[in-house]
């Protein structure tokens, strides 16, 4: 199969969770274009003892596509949305859909600079996938996304129709974005302590926890996202019944040293906070730990 091929999907960063996505198309026939910046051959997902292979190559140079596509499944990091400007750039129409497989609720925004002639359309992304340092994906949950009911969303829930990949369009997307961005930015504590999700089962963590996840709940709520006080504790409740070495993206790029998603998964409560009036004493502290932890120097 050549960069040519007559796929109308994209797949740009085909990490963890893009390599997840583009072998749920796979599977049900309709393999993606594979856009990324580390040529590969395959992908391979390991979905427990099963391995899935996807053989097909991944392009890294957005000059050699030369025609738009249907759907783009967007799947880098938020830090590196920039870098990766020019495949948007090459693969999206006035028709485009861009699906944004990213967490974080600015997905919208930040997009649609990049894709000014797309049809942006944010995601939560609510299933674990872990990148091997063979190259391979490890799944750790079943595959599961929630958009928004929006005509854009219908384009995403088609393509993954009938595949592995589960597709809900909710009414109450900002909600749901909201709560899970609760669970990404207590997540970001585990950033800072180098420990995994057991790290949870300490008394003085759960308080830091829900104090924490309660001035982010307050956020939210200011933001428009319908959430009851119930969400701290059942965040709180996540994290300590997951096994104790279930990790967190976040914590997987501080231990490789790359730079930490930090400002869409933590700074934003600040950030919103101080637009609407709302103190952040806990972000505060933690935000600037990370920004630094993250970008240095030092
Ligand atoms: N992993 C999870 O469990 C999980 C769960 C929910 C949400 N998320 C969110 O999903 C998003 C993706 O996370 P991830 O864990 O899948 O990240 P990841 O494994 O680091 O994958 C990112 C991919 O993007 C590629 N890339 C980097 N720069 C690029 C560029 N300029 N052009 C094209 N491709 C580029 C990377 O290539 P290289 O191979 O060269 O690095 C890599 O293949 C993040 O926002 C994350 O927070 C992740």
């Amino acid at each position: 199969m050549n960069a040519l091929n007559d796929s109308s999907i994209a797949v740009v960063g085909p990490g963890a969770i893009g390599t997840a996505v583009a072998v749920a198309l796979h599977e049900v026939g309709r393999t993606p274009l594979l856009c990324g910046r580390t040529h590969r051959d395959r992908l391979t997902l390991e979905d427990g003892d099963r391995l899935v292979t996807v053989s097909v190559p991944v392009w890294v140079n957005p000059a050699q596509v030369g025609r738009t596509v249907d759907l783009v499944f967007l799947a880098v990091k938020a830090t590196q949305l920039e870098a990766s400007a020019a495949w948007l750039a090459a693969l999206c129409g006035p028709d485009t859909v861009v699906c944004v497989l990213q967490n974080g609720v600015e997905q919208l925004e930040r997009v649609a600079l990049h894709a000014p002639r797309a049809r942006v359309v944010p995601t939560v992304v609510w299933f674990p996938a872990q990148a091997r340092p063979n190259g391979s994906v490890r799944l750790r949950g079943d595959m599961r996304l929630s958009l928004p009911n929006t005509p854009e969303a219908g384009v995403v829930a088609e393509a993954l129709q009938g595949s592995r990949c589960r597709v809900e369009l909710s009414a109450s997307f900002t909600a749901l974005a909201w709560r899970k961005l609760l669970q990404n930015a207590a997540a970001g504590l585990m950033a800072l302590t180098h420990r995994r999700s057991g790290m949870f089962s300490r008394s003085d963590i759960a308080e830091l926890a829900l104090a924490y996840l309660g001035e982010c709940l307050a956020v939210a709520r200011a933001e428009g996202a319908e959430l009851g006080d119930e969400v701290l504790r059942e965040i709180l409740d996540k994290f300590q019944a997951s096994p104790a070495d279930m990790g967190t993206s976040i914590l997987t790029d501080r231990e490789a040293g790359r730079p930490l998603e930090w400002d869409v998964r933590n700074g934003i409560i600040a950030r919103r906070g101080r637009a609407r009036g709302i103190p952040t004493p806990i972000s505060d502290i933690l935000v600037p730990l990370l920004a630094a932890a993250s970008d240095g120097p030092g």
